[in-house]
């Protein structure tokens, strides 16, 4: 085994930005081709057990998918659960990135995430060198990374981290002692001096993720962030150039400036990967997810609203009665709040909202700049999410209801984080659930699954036949039942 994530399994999840359908709109808004999210080609780079692969499998069946690792076990893994999902339309291999072949031909969307910054130079090279070469014309790449300066503190906690922990070896005990080594200086640097107070909360944030993800990230043979403009730099030796960041909050900068960042734009003028840089050095922006396309000219960073009417928006908001007069007011996720005196913005929040977990197309919504910037500004702070295309479930369950295979195999395996057909996950706790989960698969009527639910929870009839309905349509609800 050559890898240390054989030892140790990473946590592998499915990532809502990393899907063509999320990626593909930055192209969109700053009117770059691509290709259509399902039916496109796709490669991980470093994909571990593949969850965020298999998660774009399952939501786009006509698309090819490859995703290759060093590590053995995290490919068997993820090989075995594809098979017992059916997703023929996902490959994976273990593979080195530097010895990546030609014959792994061209792909519309290649992702690496959680790589670039923890392989050694040559493997970054090799990284980027793959990029260039199997992108195709019309392709996206995204590469995520941890970002400098911000992550200099993270840096010097690893330094402190890996000295301390020179000596112990054994995996479950290094695990430990970096906990307790975390916890000892967390309680000892001081709030009142600067520097400490920085350290106390990059330690306290390490504390909150799963050990074993401070195993790999902070604590693996290579932790070397990486500014944004080396990414950009290092992209263009590889005729790749960059577009922007793929999270919303930072994606569509360059289209709706902030009023807090004028002074920046004004400083680096019309450099956006040096304004990029700026922002960093301001905000200290410990994260990245840099997207790049093949190198063409220039990238046109202007808004032009109609490009907003290509795209669907899917969101929460839940009109709340008691809003003040001349005001229109929503409930959003996570116990936000949105309000509006403008009845069309008003009219296009109630529309994504009764669409719920539907996306609606913008096309028919958007009729000119004023809703277009709206709806990105709420892009932007996450109130809704945007996609080139709507993803395919269905709200109405049939005679013979199916939940998606994925979905049945992680049910069945007692997981509780299940994938759903929007490329997000849910939480379902509750063993009763999973068992009916997994016995949607399109080959029982409800009767059946009356019957196989009396057996299971040795209810009565009249119990389990009056909550059928409720339970097939709160599974819809979550999108997990297929069209
Ligand atoms: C932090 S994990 C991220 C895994 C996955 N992308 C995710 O986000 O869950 C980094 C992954 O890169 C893989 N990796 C490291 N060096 C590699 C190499 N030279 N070739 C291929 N994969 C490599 C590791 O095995 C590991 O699975």
């Amino acid at each position: 085994m050559a890898n240390a994530y054989d030892h140790v399994r990473y946590p592998s999840l499915v990532q809502e930005g990393l899907h063509p359908a999320a990626i593909s709109v930055f192209a969109c808004l700053h009117d770059l081709p691509f290709v259509p999210a399902s039916d496109c080609r796709v490669l991980e780079i470093g994909c571990g057990e593949g969850a965020n692969l298999m998660s774009i499998a399952a939501t786009s069946p006509r698309s090819k998918l490859v995703g290759f690792d060093l590590a053995e076990t995290a490919i068997a893994n993820g090989r075995a659960r594809a098979a017992a999902a059916k997703l023929a339309n996902v490959e994976f291999s273990v593979m080195d990135i530097l010895k990546a072949p030609d014959s792994l031909g061209e792909f519309d969307y290649i992702i690496a995430h959680g790589v670039y910054a923890w392989v050694p130079a040559p493997v970054r090279e090799a990284l980027m060198r793959l990029i260039g070469r199997a992108l195709s014309r019309q392709g996206l790449a995204l590469i995520s990374y941890n970002a400098m300066p911000g992550c200099r503190v993270r840096q010097i906690v690893r330094d402190i981290l890996l000295d301390c922990l020179a000596g112990t070896v054994e995996i479950k005990s290094r695990l430990a002692a970096a906990r307790e080594w975390l916890e000892f200086l967390a309680a000892n640097w001081s709030a009142s001096d600067p520097l400490q107070h920085a350290m106390r909360e990059e330690a306290n944030y390490l504390l909150l993720r799963p050990p074993e993800v401070l195993f790999h990230d902070e604590m693996g043979d290579t932790y070397e962030p990486q500014f944004v403009s080396d990414v950009a730099a290092h992209a263009k030796r590889y005729g790749l150039q960059y577009i922007c960041d793929a999270q919303p909050a930072r994606g569509c900068e360059a289209l709706i400036p902030s009023a807090e960042r004028q002074v920046l734009r004004e400083r680096t003028g019309e450099d956006w990967v040096q304004f990029e840089q700026q922002y960093d050095y301001a905000t200290l922006l410990p994260y990245r997810e840099t997207l790049l396309c093949k190198d063409s000219g220039i990238i046109d960073r202007t808004m032009a609203w109609t490009r907003v009417r290509r795209l669907h928006a899917h969101g929460e908001f839940i009109p709340v009665d008691e809003a003040e007069s001349g005001k229109f007011e929503f409930r959003t996720r996570g116990d936000g709040r949105a309000s509006t005196s403008e009845a069309s913005i008003a009219t296009l929040l109630g529309h994504i909202g009764a669409a719920k977990p539907q996306s609606i197309p913008l096309a028919n919504e958007i009729d000119g700049r004023k809703l277009a910037e709206t709806v990105l500004r709420m892009f932007r702070t996450g109130a809704l999410s945007l996609q080139s295309e709507p993803f395919q479930f269905t709200l109405t369950p049939s005679e013979y209801p199916m939940a998606s295979a994925l979905a049945r195999i992680q049910a069945a395996r007692g997981e509780t984080a299940i994938t759903t057909l929007r490329h997000t996950t849910v939480n379902i706790s509750d063993t009763t659930t999973r068992h009916f989960v997994t016995l949607l698969d399109g080959t029982r009527t409800r009767n059946d699954l009356a019957l196989e639910m009396m057996r299971f929870t040795a209810l009565p009839e009249t119990t389990i036949v009056g909550k059928l309905k409720d339970n097939l349509n709160s599974l819809a609800q979550m999108a997990l039942l297929a069209a």
